[in-house]
């Protein structure tokens, strides 16, 4: 069918600038191939909720405290996912890690944005700003972002996008993390998107 698009789900713990540049692309045209169809956040009150909310996109939240153990919390994320016939899952700033059993479950349909240059700064520990907290202290002088196809190691999927971004003698790890979003995450993660749909169309047809 012509007009076929891809139903997305996007994962979020926090703020959701990441789902932000994902709903405007969408708006734009540049995700032309999926369709943002449920947020799901694992953090009540997320910020990102409310910006799913005000673009009219379905969001629900599962809580790994509340059902008690990661395997009820991922049984229940499947259920969900499942039942909205989602068929690709984006990680934008997801801050759990997600076992083998669900990895395998949706495996080549989840994708993840990862504030480094994969293999810097990655795996289990290195998430949102202990990330460029890292580079800094390593004194690395380019960071970026990367997407990637997620698997049962923790950003070890296979690389889609990666974007480089200089680092500045007077970065904090507050202004490197803004730079790495603007310059890097915020276009990666919709062009990536829009990649992964475009493929998974075409194995469709
Ligand atoms: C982003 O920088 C994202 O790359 C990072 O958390 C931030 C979430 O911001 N994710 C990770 O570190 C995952 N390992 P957002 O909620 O504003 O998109």
């Amino acid at each position: 069918m012509m007009n076929e698009k891809i139903k997305i789900a996007v994962l979020v713990s926090g703020g959701g600038t990441n789902l932000q540049a994902l709903i405007d692309a969408e708006h734009s045209g540049e995700i032309k191939s999926g369709n943002i169809a449920l947020v799901v956040s694992n953090v009540k009150d997320a910020y990102a909720l409310t910006r799913a909310e005000n673009a009219g996109i379905e969001n629900i939240t599962v809580s790994k405290k509340e059902l008690g153990s990661q395997e009820a919390f991922e049984d229940k994320l499947i259920s969900e996912l499942e039942k909205r016939g989602i068929e690709l899952i984006v990680l934008a700033g997801f801050m759990s890690i997600l076992s083998e059993k669900f990895t395998r479950h949706f495996s080549d349909r989840i994708i993840n944005v990862h504030p480094s240059l994969i293999p810097s700064f990655c795996g289990k520990g290195f998430y949102g700003l202990r990330v460029h907290e890292a580079a800094l202290e390593y004194g690395v002088k380019v960071t970026g972002a990367t997407v990637h196809f997620v698997n049962e190691i923790p950003d070890g999927g296979k690389i889609i996008m990666q974007k480089a971004v200089k680092i500045r003698e007077c970065d904090t790890p507050e202004t490197l993390q803004k730079r790495v979003m603007k310059i890097a995450e915020w276009k990666i993660l919709p062009q990536s998107c829009e990649k992964v749909c475009q493929d998974l169309l075409s194995k469709k047809a």
